[in-house]
């Protein structure tokens, strides 16, 4: 396969064969990328139901995008008869790269990766599209480790340009190569991240959610003032208790407790009971009716106070920055990276190192030693990378 990769670049033209496991939200959106970039698509799912609400999902997509004369009728027809639908796994022995997107649960993840390697040749790359699992941890349950690895779609996986790719530590590099090129040619921008919690925007994006939260805990503003503040002077396409109750607070609650047991009880990803109770209490977010907004009345309006919605921005950017600055410390991912992945993945205004770098990196540190001396919470200590390049008068880019 890695031969094939190299000799046909432009997969619009090659019979590159792609299986995707699980036929839900992730998994259409994937196929539809796939089989638009011109491979040949199955799609599995051990639910006959999902398989037939994955096809006709996939039809309604396709059709609104001739609508809105994005596509034409033949493009269409061209990626529906990429697209096929299958029951049995044994149906993709002759897949050239398998990207699983099923339940997110490590167990039924390793049973379903061990059973896959019966049926494939010992050249197929097996990649998860988890959000928070170890692809390292899913490796292991393989008999060739070295073909697994991490493949992170963002929702809706056709528009978001963004695609995490997670080596594990027995990934290949040729497995990890191959990769990178495939979802170069798919059209999406790479970010290489390492196989740790969160990845990079699951764990760099903390911050937007949890700082916010806690400036509203602290009694400084409303949602409406934060999420205006957030918007109007930050530049952000939402805010983010918006953004919270479009995500559903179940769901952001979850990731920011995943992360935070994930890295050992680190205060800075500690989660908010504001959010734990809305989620207990039902306020999921827009998909209930009622969040952090309550979406059946007239929302509340800001209060529009320059300084205090500086005030906001300023203490959630510098926490956003910290957290950008602290993964690119560790290694996480190159600078680059950090910054292609929250404007391609979650459509920040800016990059967050050159967003450091345009605010002063003396400005970040000064910041973050000032909440630091007013809280004494660990979760304002300043990223030792951010006081080296400020003592060596230095910046991220330059
Ligand atoms: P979903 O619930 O919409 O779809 C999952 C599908 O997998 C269902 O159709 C289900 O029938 C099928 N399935 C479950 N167990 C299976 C098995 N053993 N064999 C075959 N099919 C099986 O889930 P969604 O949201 O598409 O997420 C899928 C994966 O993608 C998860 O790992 C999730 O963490 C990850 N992900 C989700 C994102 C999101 O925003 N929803 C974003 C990025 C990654």
């Amino acid at each position: 396969m890695l031969l094939l990769i190299k000799e046909n670049r432009n997969l619009m033209e090659t019979n590159f064969k792609v299986a995707v496991i699980g036929s839900g939200t992730m998994g259409s959106g994937i196929a539809q990328v796939a089989a638009t970039a011109g491979c040949e698509v199955k799609i599995f799912d051990n639910n006959l139901s999902a398989l037939e609400k994955s096809k006709s999902s996939l039809e309604t997509t396709l059709a609104r995008l001739v609508e809105k004369e994005k596509i034409d009728t033949k493009e269409k027809n061209r990626i529906e008869n990429n697209i096929s639908f299958s029951h049995s796994l044994s149906e993709l022995s002759h897949s050239d790269l398998v990207i699983e997107a099923i339940v997110e649960n490590i167990d039924i993840k390793r049973k379903l990766f061990s059973d896959l390697e019966t049926y494939v040749s010992p050249e197929t790359i097996l990649a998860s599209n988890t959000s928070s699992l170890s692809i390292a941890s899913i490796a292991a349950s393989c008999q060739k480790p070295e073909r697994v690895i991490g493949i992170h779609f963002f929702n809706p996986a056709p528009l978001m340009q963004l695609v995490e790719v997670i080596p594990a530590i027995q990934t290949s590099h040729e497995v990890l190569t191959a990769t990178i090129q495939t979802i170069t040619d798919w059209k999406k921008v790479v970010a290489v991240a390492k196989d740790t919690p969160g990845f990079i925007v699951n764990r760099v994006a903390r911050p937007f959610y949890s700082e916010a939260l806690r400036i509203y805990e602290e009694g400084n503003a409303d949602f409406a003032t934060i999420d205006w503040a957030m918007k109007t002077i930050g530049g952000f396409r939402m805010g983010p208790f918006e953004l919270m109750d479009f995500i559903g607070n179940d769901v952001n609650y979850t990731v920011t407790e995943t992360v935070f047991t994930a890295f050992y009880f680190d205060p800075r990803y500690k989660p908010s009971f504001t959010q734990k109770r809305l989620s207990e209490a039902g306020f999921l977010g827009r998909k209930s009716g009622r969040g952090f907004y309550n979406y059946h009345s007239e929302l509340p309006k800001p209060t529009e106070d320059k300084q205090l919605g500086q005030y906001i921005v300023d203490r959630i950017l510098v926490m956003l920055i910290n957290e950008a600055a602290e993964a690119y410390f560790l290694n996480i991912a190159s600078a680059e990276d950090i910054d292609n992945a929250m404007t391609k993945g979650v459509n920040y205004p800016k990059g967050l190192l050159a967003w450091a770098d345009e605010k002063g990196i003396k400005w970040c540190v000064e910041k973050l030693d000032e909440l630091y001396h007013e809280y004494h919470e660990d979760r304002y200590r300043c990223s030792p990378i951010l006081r080296k390049i400020n003592r060596e008068n230095k910046t991220f880019f330059n």
